[in-house]
């Protein structure tokens, strides 16, 4: 699971510019599954399991990551971005940003009369070094921090959502046989709006969906005492998120199952923020959906953290999940 996510964290791919970590992801799942294909808008789909057995499921887990798009650069290489997904100022000051030809550029800001305050994103700007280096208006970066090992836990970039990447290859590789139709859907472009996970829930028409997505914590000094989840207390089953009232028969189908199978897990209300399922559920005349969500913190800042441990939890959850019949949908 480490080398895993240390190969998929650290391939530059913000949102609707997937391509890399898409070939990257087909080469990992090659050898298990039963069909590949890419849509019009870059989702990878893996079928596994014969079309029109048993229950049609889609798993989704998203591929993109946040970013910057250069909208000005001047003649001596500072460029002024906009935001792809959500992007905070106090996570961008002094970081590096990676383009996808492999310029690095280093993120400041403008001279501001308090040193202490924080710049808003349009005072920011991404210093080239020196000239434009070939960076042109709407080329895109994606936040560069190498990986880390800290035993059980792992710090990156873009665990958001590389570790669902991971868990579900990592479940799709212990899937020894299904009497289901599977979809392992790896989505593009969920952080500016879900927008892959619409049109990929649209082509399979899905009886069940489930997102694997990150999701808060409440287990660092001082957070306001709202979240209940911690990391290394297992993966976390969505109930709520400010997207998606989980379809509570999905919900109880994942307690039972960890239960049953003695993962342990932990029930999860968001306050801020959705996944995939969110478009999953929406799609076409409505779908039951739920998310199984990995327990991360500093979401959305270069240096991301999990516990390796939860994600084995989310792949064997997963695994259990798809190995038994679904007697309820
Ligand atoms: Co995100
Ligand atoms: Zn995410």
């Amino acid at each position: 699971m480490k080398q895993l996510l240390q190969q998929l964290t650290q391939i530059p791919a913000p949102s609707g510019y997937e391509h890399k970590i898409r070939d990257a992801i087909r080469e990992m799942v090659a050898d298990y599954a039963d069909e590949i294909t890419t849509d019009a808008l870059g989702n990878l789909i893996v079928r596994k399991g014969k079309a029109g057995q048993g229950k049609r499921i889609m798993l989704a887990a998203h591929m993109d990551e946040i970013g910057v798009m250069v909208s000005h650069i001047d003649e001596n290489g500072f460029a002024r971005f906009a935001p792809i997904g959500g992007v905070y100022p106090p996570y961008c000051l002094g970081g590096r940003v990676r383009f996808l030809n492999g310029h690095v550029g280093v993120i400041n800001s403008e001279n501001t009369s308090d040193p202490n305050k924080i710049p808003s994103l349009d005072q920011l700007f991404i210093d080239l070094g020196g000239t434009k280096h070939g960076i042109k208006v709407g080329d895109v970066a994606a936040f560069d921090r190498s990986f880390a090992d800290l035993g059980d836990r792992v710090v990156s970039k873009a665990l958001d959502d590389r570790v669902g990447v991971a868990v579900l290859i990592s479940a799709l590789r212990q899937l020894e046989s299904t009497r289901h139709e599977i979809y392992f859907v790896f989505s593009v472009q969920e952080e500016v709006g879900v927008r892959g996970a619409t049109t990929a829930a649209f082509q399979i028409a899905p009886d069940v969906g489930i997102a694997v997505d990150v999701t808060g914590w409440g287990d660092t000094p001082k957070v306001p005492p709202m979240v209940d989840v911690a990391l290394g207390k297992g993966p976390a089953i969505k109930i709520r998120d400010s997207g998606m009232l989980a379809d509570p028969r999905v919900v109880d189908w994942m307690i039972s199952t960890a239960e049953k199978a003695k993962i342990p897990y932990q029930r999860e209300v968001l306050l801020r923020g959705s996944t995939d399922a969110r478009a999953i559920q929406l799609s076409r005349a409505g779908v039951p959906a739920g998310t199984i969500s990995i327990p991360c913190r500093y979401v959305h800042s270069p240096s991301e953290m999990i516990d390796v441990r939860d994600a084995e939890n989310a792949a064997a959850l997963i695994t259990a999940l798809l190995s038994a019949e679904i007697t309820w949908a």
